[in-house]
């Protein structure tokens, strides 16, 4: 595990306003400077962006995107490229969220989502999860081949800008987050896909974050217990209290 979290905030489709997203976006500034072990990232709505940065944030905080242009620029109308988005002071960008995915993103899709922010100089959050889990055990295939794929033509130097964020579908958005000792067993899983793609080495330092019904109470747990690296939380990032005691509460374990 590194020695910082990294808490991802996905605010999906919300807030409705510009001045709401603002008023989350400074919140997160100001519960992030007081915390000294971990990294936060929003990741708001491509229109809310710029309003969320600030160039008095604090070193811990940076804005990420939900999603990226397959294109590089062009005729190619409703469209926002990597390169849009890192002038914009973007850091993290999002690729093959399930959303995006049931959306019709194939893992094809997904891997040139992530080329175009690698090329950017971005970091890319690759996301990845099963439907369901079955006795056979066929989710285990399912995220290997996800993995690889998705990954595929991405060249080996741009590897420590991959971030893998674990989603079961089944978790996200629903009453409880996966148990953690089924998050430690696939976050293993998931850094020996990874090592299969880019080698042993790259398996030992890619960053592994749970995301599915992460909050205040159940993100210390996670991290803990789980072993990963962080959180990518939906709901909860623009629930602003719930929010303000998950940072909390996951700083606390280094503390
Ligand atoms: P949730 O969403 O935390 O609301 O379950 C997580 C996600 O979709 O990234």
């Amino acid at each position: 595990m590194s020695s910082r979290y990294l808490v991802v905030g996905n605010w999906k489709m919300h807030p409705a306003t510009l001045e709401e997203a603002k008023r989350i976006a400074r919140r997160t500034r100001l519960l992030a400077a007081k915390l000294a072990h971990t990294d936060v990232v929003a990741c708001p709505p491509h229109a809310f962006i710029q309003a969320a940065g600030s160039r008095n944030s604090p070193e811990n905080f940076s804005i990420g995107a939900q999603s990226v242009s397959v294109q590089e620029g062009g005729a190619h109308t409703g469209e926002v490229g990597a390169g849009m988005l890192k002038s914009l002071s973007v850091r993290y960008v999002i690729a093959g969220h399930s959303e995006e995915r049931a959306a019709g993103d194939s893992d094809e899709v997904v891997s040139q989502r992530i080329g175009r922010a690698l090329d950017a100089g971005l970091t890319a959050i690759v996301c990845v999860g099963e439907k369901v889990r079955e006795e056979s055990g066929a989710h285990f295939a399912f995220i290997k081949e996800q993995i690889k794929n998705s990954l595929a033509g991405i060249s080996e130097d741009k590897r420590s800008r991959i971030i893998i964020a674990y989603e079961p579908i089944w978790a996200i958005g629903a009453q409880d987050a996966m148990p953690p000792e089924q998050i430690y067993e696939m976050s293993l899983f998931v850094k020996k896909a990874f090592a299969d793609v880019f080698g042993p080495d790259a398996g030992l330092k890619v960053k592994v974050l749970y995301g599915g019904s992460v909050n205040f109470r159940n993100a210390s747990d996670i991290i803990v217990r789980g072993k990963v690296d962080g959180l990518l939380v939906g709901r909860e990032s623009v629930n602003m209290p719930g929010f303000s005691e998950l940072l909390k509460a996951v700083d606390a374990i280094r503390a």
